[in-house]
């Protein structure tokens, strides 16, 4: 058995590879990242509406994962079944932000969702049926580690554009996050899930294709910010802090 511990060093290498590539040719990836003050109001906006598209579309794939999952340890399997459930309602949280904000529900449902995103959730479907639970559960530690260390910064700055009101959503997600230390379930869960070496490379390879489209995902915010705003942040080349190994 592969402990919690190192399936999460080990993925966690394996993540911030992936965002030294995405923060080096995004700028709006960059300010996520690194440079949250910059974060123009709109973009910050449309990125929370994405969320809830992200939400909503995992509903059927987290439950596809619980169904995957019942030949694991029940008690693993029990695990998955509540974050996924706990997880499923949180667009709600993210909604009233927006309404907080000027951005009302008919104008979040009528928005597209960019691309990638779509795409990303069609791979994880796909590569699911093929490789079991592994693959949506690999997006959940993407999630979750970043929000463990990237979200506070992008909360502060909503809170700073559009007051506390249009940031209660996320602040309550992002402590629900670390009261049940989400990101501790999720790499009890895939130790699992991952039995051996072989497999513990199939899930880096995996959360590195994850990774591609979450790139693919900002170049398309950094389009849609060229056009819905006059941002231009400065960003270089620090390494990123969106997680610890
Ligand atoms: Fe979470």
């Amino acid at each position: 058995m592969i402990s919690p511990r190192e399936i999460r060093s080990s993925l966690s290498a394996v993540l911030t590879q992936s965002l030294v590539l995405i923060t080096g040719t995004s700028q709006t990836a960059y300010a996520f990242a690194k440079q949250a003050s910059a974060i123009p109001d709109q973009v910050l906006l449309r990125h929370a509406i994405e969320h809830v598209f992200r939400i909503r579309m995992f509903r059927r794939l987290d439950a596809l994962a619980t169904k995957m999952l019942r030949d694991i340890d029940p008690e693993v399997r029990d695990l998955w079944a509540a974050y996924a459930r706990s997880e499923a309602v949180h667009d709600r949280y993210f909604l009233r932000d927006l309404s907080a904000a000027g951005i009302d529900r008919d104008t979040v449902d009528s928005t597209p969702p960019f691309s990638a995103t779509s795409r990303l959730v069609s791979f994880l479907e796909l590569s699911s049926r093929q490789q079991g639970a592994l693959p949506i559960i690999l997006y959940s530690f993407w999630a979750e580690l970043n929000s463990e260390v990237g979200s506070s910064a992008v909360i502060a700055r909503s809170q700073r554009l559009f007051g506390a009101d249009a940031a209660r959503g996320a602040l309550a997600h992002r402590n629900l996050d670390a009261h049940l230390d989400h990101a501790g379930t999720i790499c009890r869960i895939l130790s699992a899930v991952i039995r051996n070496e072989d497999e513990l490379l199939t899930a880096a390879h995996l959360l590195r294709i994850i990774s591609l489209f979450i790139g693919e995902y900002f170049a398309e915010l950094d389009a849609w910010s060229r056009c819905n705003s006059s941002y231009s942040p400065a960003f270089g080349s620090q390494e990123p802090k969106l997680h610890e190994a």
